[in-house]
């Protein structure tokens, strides 16, 4: 394996790969010293032309605890804001001896093209592209879901679990790397939402659908629910009424925590619109893993970094 554009770039197999060294990484976080000479002497280069706190800092630190070197490129101030071209940027780093470049952008395709373009020898990592995908996010999401599944994670999928994806599907690329990773490990998922938000691409591909999130809890079954942010910046037109009447018909509050069961796991990738999407009760409940999946972020990168850079033992 040598990029990471796609969850589709992966099989069942390299994922859950991915997952148990994921694993061990997050020993290592444990320890006092939490760091691995493993990535000595490499350079990474996150190339971040969209804002970002959590993802940004994970890749960062993922890097920094594999010993890299690291160099935070953001466009803003950078002569990418003097226009300069994705192709005279990627070249540059490929100058300077980048060997993995991870990348986020707002338009949907960046990775792939940069991925395609020879442009850069190393390995490219998305770090989401526009409304596509962002397949660290996925993996870590998988990652968490397991760790609270099975009491012994390791080797497993998510075989027998039903996962709710619910909100913006439609401008989200947590989603759309979601349905492809959690389907691979054997998690059935279900897209719920209000119609204007849940392309039917998507909801064919999904196990089920609902454009009513009561009704989806009564039917499905659910053993987790990801709450999606709701991307207002990516919005031209008016997809739901108000914002008010998005928190009462596809808002996560305590309510439907209740109806969910005691079990439910609720997972958010953050940022998140509290009130909007979730309530603060819901979000801060202890179904919540949202600190976890930040947590958990770390660990899955430094991951992906190790299987990408270092050689995993699938590496081909
Ligand atoms: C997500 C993103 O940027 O795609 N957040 C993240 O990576 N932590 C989801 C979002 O912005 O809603």
């Amino acid at each position: 394996m040598k990029n990471l554009v796609s969850a589709a770039d992966l099989s069942r197999e390299q994922a859950i790969a991915i997952l148990d060294t994921a694993l061990e990484m997050g020993e290592v976080n444990e320890r006092d010293i939490k760091k691995l000479p493993t990535l000595r002497g490499k350079t990474v280069v996150n190339l971040f032309f969209e804002d970002s706190t959590r993802t940004r800092i994970s890749f960062e630190v993922a890097a920094k605890r594999l010993s890299a070197d690291v160099i935070n490129f953001s466009a803003k101030g950078s002569s990418v804001s003097k226009g300069e071209s994705l192709k005279d940027t990627a070249q540059t780093l490929e100058a300077i001896g980048a060997d993995a470049v991870v990348i986020r952008h707002s338009a949907s395709g960046a990775a792939h093209t940069l991925a395609n373009s020879g442009w850069i020898k190393g390995s490219i990592i998305n770090a989401g592209d526009g409304t596509h995908e962002h397949p660290t996010q996925a993996l870590l999401d998988a990652f968490t879901l397991r760790s609270a599944y099975h009491s012994d994670p390791r080797g497993k999928g998510l075989d027998g679990m039903s996962i709710a994806i619910v909100g913006d599907v439609a401008h989200s690329r947590v989603a759309r790397s979601n349905l492809i990773l959690l389907k691979l490990l054997g998690a059935k998922v279900f897209l719920v939402g209000p119609s204007t938000l849940i392309p039917a691409a998507l909801a064919q591909a999904a196990d089920g659908f609902s454009f009513s999130l009561d009704q989806a809890i009564q039917t499905f079954r659910l053993d987790a629910v990801m709450m999606l942010r709701v991307q207002l910046e990516r919005m031209s037109a008016g997809f739901f009424p108000s914002e008010r009447e998005y928190a009462r018909i596809w808002g996560l509050n305590t309510q439907r925590l209740q109806e969910l069961g005691e079990n439910t796991l609720v997972l958010h990738p953050g940022p998140m619109n509290r009130g909007l999407e979730i309530d603060a009760a819901s979000a801060d409940s202890k179904n919540s893993l949202i600190l976890k999946q930040v947590a958990n972020g770390v660990s899955v990168r430094m991951a992906v970094l190790y299987h990408l850079l270092a050689g995993g033992a699938e590496n081909d």
